[in-house]
């Protein structure tokens, strides 16, 4: 038996309100379909018209889509562009003066950016890389706050052609140095140190130790924003400060012209074994995928839309929905230095309220501590600007959702809850909302040209209602291309045999509802064998997370003689961590509660309480060191990426 069976049953449904949908970009179901019947019937067809459509190109392509060396698919590979042309000059000739980013610093201080002080920015550090000697197809590495400086370098890559590889700025020494070392980076923009939460982080003094590990001394220079006046040691002849970097730079920049093809970035992304992957992105199908998921998800208005993704630049969310995506569109957008929780847990409602924001994007982990911290301190704020609220990252327990779409959307505003990967480059599976209704937990439907599939260990499709194997069956335009320098593991991790070997294999496991409607049910890695029945582990978390008295769940597996695998559930609660008799008392209470939402089955063996969970920088619960606590076994994990380590020691005490 193959298939991952569903137990959790979810039957509320929302639909679009009529005042959103009335001006929708898909303004609904009929014009939905007929965008998803065109997809059918000629793929390649459908998004030829929309890179014609969207993209300036330099050199229109005449072709569409090259199969022949499957899975190493091409897009529009004869067409020529400039990303950052695309996401900056275009909108000039009209639109200048207008907003790009506003951005809100740690300490509240505000800073607008116009299209034409972006273009300024870009094009002087764009020259000041250039004359550095930095050519098309160099990597640079950026490891920076959340700033505008951040973004400016990102775009300046673009702009001359650079490969640029962000390294979120929480990531370790020994995390930036692999990365250098992968990446074989002639040079790294870096800042002193940054802001959040008011405590200064220091950047500079962490690229100094990582360019001391093997393989780093292709790093010929290193630029330093200086953010903080924290002290930083300059060594001669390859540091330099970014003002002293770009002075007396023209604000004008020749664009590189790219191919399609040509790589515009690569974004390492932890594996669940060994080194991190190096995902390699291309310019023109990249930038499409970012610029429709705007369209028919975002439902971006440029000229009205405030838009806020508060993802760092160091993910890909950070890359296709705040440095290239919003941009393209030449919408306004918020960037914050900061953290949800600081000055307090008002933070983003305040700063929805201060700049009117339209559209926020984040991720659900946020939203549930932002519930345990102050449910109900959206009420003090003004949040009627909102129109539209989306969330990525993992799924979202329908009790998240649900406090999301009546405390933040006040029932008004739709939610995008979008499925995609690093890999991806865009969303994948998500709601147009005009057109469709909305489930609390599900990511609902394909987006139009994207062939998503829930199939069996063999490649079959499975009938709705059943679990198995998410994956897409035809070629995207924003899909990666390869891993950086690692062609072999791209094909083996992505595209395997078994499935056919042209079939993208996106690692999650899902169930199809008789609607058609999709529910990510967690991590392949992760599925649970409990007496014979394969369990995805979110659903289960689910349940937990709807007991009013939890505010975040997460559940491994261990092994079992009799039962396969027993379920250990690591549970934070909204209040204290309880011990002793309490913890006895609300385990038993948690394991029925369980019992009576989805079965038997999926009751709980063991909980343990903690006052958080460990998770990496991004965010993501890292279920691969529960389990081994879960074991009883000893950490051998690097831990340098986890957010809290101090939670280790309270969750490894079984309870
Ligand atoms: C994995 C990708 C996509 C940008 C941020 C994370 C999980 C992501 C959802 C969602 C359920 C989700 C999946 C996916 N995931 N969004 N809306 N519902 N699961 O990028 O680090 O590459 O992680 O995040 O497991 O495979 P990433």
């Amino acid at each position: 038996m193959s298939h991952i069976e569903s137990i959790l049953h979810e039957n509320r449904s929302f639909h679009p309100h009529p005042e959103f949908q009335a001006s929708a970009n898909v303004a609904g179901p009929e014009h939905h379909q007929s965008l998803l019947e065109q997809a059918a019937a000629d793929h390649t067809g459908f998004w030829a018209e929309l890179a014609r459509q969207h993209i300036d190109w330099h050199k229109p392509f005449t072709q569409v889509l090259d199969e022949s060396q499957a899975p190493f698919y091409r897009w529009f590979y004869d067409g020529e562009l400039n990303v950052s042309v695309n996401c900056i000059d275009r909108h000039l000739a009209q639109h200048a003066n207008r907003t790009a980013l506003i951005f809100e610093a740690d300490d509240g201080t505000v800073n607008r950016v116009t299209y034409q002080q972006l273009h300024d920015q870009v094009s002087q550090l764009g020259n000041a890389l250039r004359r550095q000697g930095v050519r098309k197809g160099d990597r640079v590495i950026i490891y920076m706050p959340m700033s505008v400086e951040a973004v400016v370098a990102m775009q300046a890559c673009a702009r001359i052609g650079a490969i640029h590889s962000v390294v979120f700025g929480g990531f370790s020494a020994k995390s930036l140095g692999e990365r250098i070392a992968d990446a074989q980076a002639c040079l790294v923009i870096t800042a002193d140190a940054g802001f959040r939460g008011g405590k200064t982080i220091a950047l500079k003094p962490v690229v100094d130790e990582a360019l001391n590990m093997p393989a780093t001394d292709c790093v010929r220079h290193v630029v330093v924003y200086q953010r903080a006046r924290h002290p930083v040691n300059m060594v001669e002849n390859r540091d330099i400060w970014w003002q002293d970097f770009i002075a007396g730079m023209p604000s004008v920049c020749e664009p590189e012209w790219m191919n399609a093809e040509d790589p515009l970035f690569i974004l390492y992304t932890s594996g669940s074994t060994g080194t991190p992957k190096g995902v390699q992105h291309s310019s023109g199908g990249y930038l499409l995928g970012a610029i429709m998921s705007m369209h028919w998800v975002f439902d971006a208005k440029p000229a009205s839309d405030v838009f806020w993704c508060t993802a760092d630049v160091g993910w890909i969310t950070g890359h296709s929905y705040v440095a290239y995506g919003p941009l393209a569109l030449g919408m306004t957008e918020v960037i914050f230095e900061g953290i949800p929780t600081w000055p307090d847990a008002g933070r983003f409602w305040r700063m929805i309220q201060d700049h009117k924001v339209t559209t926020f994007y984040t991720a659900p982990t946020a939203i549930r501590s932002l519930i345990k911290l102050g449910a109900d301190l959206p009420r003090q704020y003004d949040l009627s600007s909102l129109r539209l609220l989306g969330t990525v990252g993992e799924p979202i327990n329908p009790e998240a959702w649900v406090w999301f779409h009546e405390e933040v959307g006040h029932s008004r505003c739709p939610i995008v809850d979008t499925w995609w990967q690093t890999e991806t480059g865009s969303h994948m599976i998500a709601p147009v909302p005009g057109a469709l209704h909305t489930k609390p937990g599900s990511c609902t439907r394909p987006l139009p040209g994207i062939h998503a599939d829930v199939v069996d260990e063999q490649g079959n499709s499975l009938p709705h209602g059943e679990g198995g194997y998410l994956v897409i069956r035809r070629p995207f335009p924003s899909q990666l291309r390869t891993l950086w320098n690692n062609p072999e593991r791209f094909r083996a991790t992505y595209f395997p045999a078994e499935l056919g070997g042209t079939t993208y294999l996106a690692g999650d496991s899902a169930h199809r509802d008789q609607e058609g409607y999709f529910w990510i049910m967690g991590r392949i890695d992760d599925v649970l064998n409990v007496s014979g029945h394969r369990l995805g582990t979110m659903e289960i978390e689910s349940a937990l997370v709807s007991h009013p008295a939890v505010a975040e769940a997460a559940v491994v597996g261990k092994p079992h003689d009799v039962k396969g695998e027993a379920i250990v559930a690591f549970v934070v609660l909204k209040g204290p961590r309880p011990e002793g008799e309490e913890a006895a008392r609300l385990s038993a209470e948690l394991r029925n509660w369980v019992g009576q939402e989805i079965g038997a089955i999926a009751k709980p063996d063991e909980i343990r309480f903690g006052d958080n969970l460990p998770k990496t920088r991004s965010g993501k619960i890292m279920r691969r060191l529960l389990r081994t606590l879960a074991k009883g076994g000893e950490i051998d994990q690097d831990v340098s990426t986890l957010e809290n380590p101090a939670i280790l020691q309270q969750l490894s005490v079984a309870g």
